[in-house]
C-alpha cells in the first residue's frame, strides 16, 4: 500500500510517499523560514500565498523521488487541522483535486496525532499504552495512547505553547525567527552562570503547563539590564531553556509514573532540542522508562508522520470526500 502524505498546516508545505510498513519512500519539506524570518513570526496571508506556490511541485517532487505515480497511489492523507486556515486550506484542495480527478480515496488528519504517530517511523515502535509529550510551536499536549488512534488529553499548555515561548524570547533576545534553534545555539555558547527563572508547576499532581510568565521574567531582566550583550544573552537563553525543559520533563515523567506507564514519546518542533533530549533521556532512564524520541527532521512539521496515521486508519479513506473542510481547532 502506497500512501501520499500533504501537510500545510503551519508555513511548511511538506508532501510524502509511504509504503506498507511504514517505510518512507519520499518526505519533502520546503521550509519559508526565510519569508518570515524578516517579519519575526509566520505571516499567515503570505504562508497561503506560498503554499499556493508550492504544493503541485512539492507533491510532484515526493512522488518523483519515491518513484511513484499518482496511479500507485492507495489513500491520500492530508491534514485538516489544526492549524492556519488559511494554509491547511491549500492543502485541504489540492488533495481533494487529487482525490476526485484520480478516484484515489482521501482522509483527513489530525496534525496532532501525526506528531504522535511520527514515533511509528522509526525502528523502535512504542508499545501501547505510551505517555505522548507533544510540544511544538502551537502545542504543548501531554496524552495517555492507550490503544492504536485513542489519546486521552491529560496536560495542556494554560497560555503560551512551549515552541511559542521559545519563539517569543527568541525575539526579545534578537535572535531571529524561528526561535527553538537560535535559544539551543545562543544556549551552547554560554560563558557563566544561566539566569535562575522559577518553575511553574502550578498545582500540586495538575500536568498543565505555563509558559508565559518565564517568558515575561526574561522581558524583565532583559529591560533591567544596562545592555543586551552577547554574555546576557547566552545566560539568559541557557536559563530559559533549562526551566522550560525542567518542567516539560518533570511532568512527563510525573505522569508516567502515575499511571505506572514505562513508555514514553516526546515529538513535535521542540522535540528537535537535543538539551530536551539528553535530560528526558537521562532522566527516565533512571528510572527505568523508555523514551522515544524520533530523528530531529521528523520531529519537525513533515508529511510522513501524516501518511502514517493514514496508513493506521486507511479503512476509514473514502472517495467523494469532498466535503472535508480545514479546521483551525481541533483537539484529541
Ligand atoms: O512541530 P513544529 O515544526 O510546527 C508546529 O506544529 O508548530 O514546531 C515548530 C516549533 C517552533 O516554535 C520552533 O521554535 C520549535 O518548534 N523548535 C525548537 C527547536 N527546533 C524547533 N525549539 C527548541 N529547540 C529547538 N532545537
Ligand atoms: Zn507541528
Amino acid at each position: 500500500m502506497l500512501v501520499l502524505g500533504i501537510d500545510t498546516s503551519c508555513d511548511d508545505t511538506c508532501a510524502a510517499v509511504l509504503k506498507d510498513d511504514f517505510e518512507i519512500l519520499s518526505s519533502v519539506v520546503s521550509s519559508q523560514d526565510e519569508v518570515h524570518g524578516r517579519f519575526g513570526g509566520v505571516v499567515p496571508e503570505l504562508a497561503s500565498r506560498k503554499h499556493v506556490e508550492n504544493i503541485i511541485p512539492i507533491i510532484d517532487h515526493a512522488l518523483s523521488s519515491a518513484r511513484a505515480a499518482l496511479s500507485d497511489i492507495d489513500v491520500i492523507a492530508v491534514t485538516r487541522g489544526p492549524g492556519l486556515v488559511g494554509s491547511l486550506v491549500v492543502g485541504v484542495s489540492a488533495a481533494k483535486a487529487l482525490s476526485l480527478s484520480r478516484s484515489i480515496p482521501l482522509l483527513g488528519i489530525n496534525h496532532i496525532e501525526g506528531h504522535i504517530a511520527s514515533s511509528f517511523l522509526t525502528p523502535n515502535r512504542p508499545a501501547y499504552p505510551f505517555v505522548a509529550l507533544v510540544v511544538s510551536g502551537g502545542h504543548t499536549n501531554l496524552y495517555i495512547a492507550r490503544r492504536e488512534g485513542e489519546y486521552m488529553l491529560m496536560g495542556q499548555t494554560l497560555d503560551d505553547a512551549a515552541g511559542e515561548a521559545f519563539d517569543k524570547v527568541a525575539k526579545l533576545l534578537g535572535l531571529g525567527y524561528p526561535g527553538g534553534r537560535a535559544i539551543e545555539s545562543a544556549a551552547n555558547r554560554v560563558r557563566g552562570e544561566p539566569v535562575e527563572f522559577t518553575r511553574p508547576y502550578m498545582k500540586k499532581g495538575s500536568h498543565d503547563f505555563s509558559f508565559s510568565g518565564i517568558k515575561t521574567a526574561a522581558r524583565n531582566v532583559v529591560a533591567a539590564a544596562e545592555a543586551l550583550d552577547e554574555a546576557l544573552i547566552g545566560r539568559i537563553a541557557a536559563g530559559f531553556q533549562e526551566a522550560v525543559i525542567d518542567v516539560l520533563v518533570s511532568k512527563t515523567l510525573d505522569l508516567a509514573r502515575r499511571e505506572s506507564i514505562d513508555t514514553i514519546v516526546v515529538t513535535g518542533g521542540v522535540a528537535a532540542n537535543t538539551r530536551l533530549r539528553t535530560v528526558m533521556d537521562e532522566r527516565a532512564s533512571k528510572r527505568g522508562t523508555r523514551v522515544l524520541l524520533p530523528p530531529k527532521h521528523l520531529c519537525t512539521d513533515n508529511a510522513a508522520m501524516i501518511a502514517a496515521v493514514g496508513r493506521i486508519r486507511a479503512h476509514e479513506a473514502a472517495l467523494n470526500n469532498l466535503t472535508l473542510n480545514a479546521v483551525s481547532r481541533w483537539t484529541i
